[in-house]
């Protein structure tokens, strides 16, 4: 009988199997020469990326509570059937302490090396702070329709569930949950 958090880490995996193939299938769509740059980016974290390895417990962050109103995407109801099981933390660009944004780092349950990849919560009404960082970016929106500034543009746009969002290395970016939870899986590569 596999343990439970075997069996989470399986449903993760098919989980993250299935946001690559479908942020590769919006990548395909992308200009020259972001195209490329996201292609590779997306390829080499499926290259490096182990099987997934839980912590014997998960870890919640009041903003984790806001998975649970019923209103997911459909994207984003796998992420709250093994959100129990996850490890949440806080972001450290923000002194909220979990209760309006929350992150799941991949890292260390993948064995990334070079790329990083996970989960980023907001709670409705809420912002992820603008940020920009050297690694380049891309995020498939799972659940909620935000509002977003990405890619270079200073303006903040509405973007559904099964997007792609991408920020070139060093875009200032954001985002504002709307009136759900905004849920989106993201990887970075130098
Ligand atoms: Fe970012």
């Amino acid at each position: 009988m596999p343990r439970a958090g075997n069996v989470q880490a399986n449903a993760l995996d098919v989980c993250i199997d299935e946001w690559v193939a479908r942020l590769l299938a919006r990548a395909a769509l992308l200009p020259s020469p972001l195209r490329q740059d996201v292609l590779s980016g997306l390829t080499r974290f499926a290259a490096e990326r182990n099987v997934a390895e839980l912590p014997p417990q998960g870890t919640s962050q009041s903003v984790v509570d806001s998975l649970d109103d019923g209103v997911l995407s459909e994207l984003g109801r796998s992420v709250g059937a093994m959100a129990g099981a996850l490890p949440w933390e806080p972001t450290t660009r923000s002194d909220d302490d979990g209760r309006d944004l929350g992150l799941c780092v991949f890292g260390p349950l993948l064995g990334l090396d070079a790329t990083q990849a996970g989960l980023m919560l907001v709670r409705p009404g809420s912002q992820y702070p603008l940020h920009r960082h050297a690694p380049a970016e891309a995020y498939l929106v799972l659940s909620g329709t935000g509002s977003w500034r990405f890619g270079g543009a200073e303006d903040f746009v509405p973007v559904e569930p099964g997007s792609i969002v991408v920020n070139n290395r060093a875009d200032l970016h954001s985002a504002i949950a709307g009136e759900e939870p905004l849920l989106a899986f993201y990887v970075l590569w130098p």
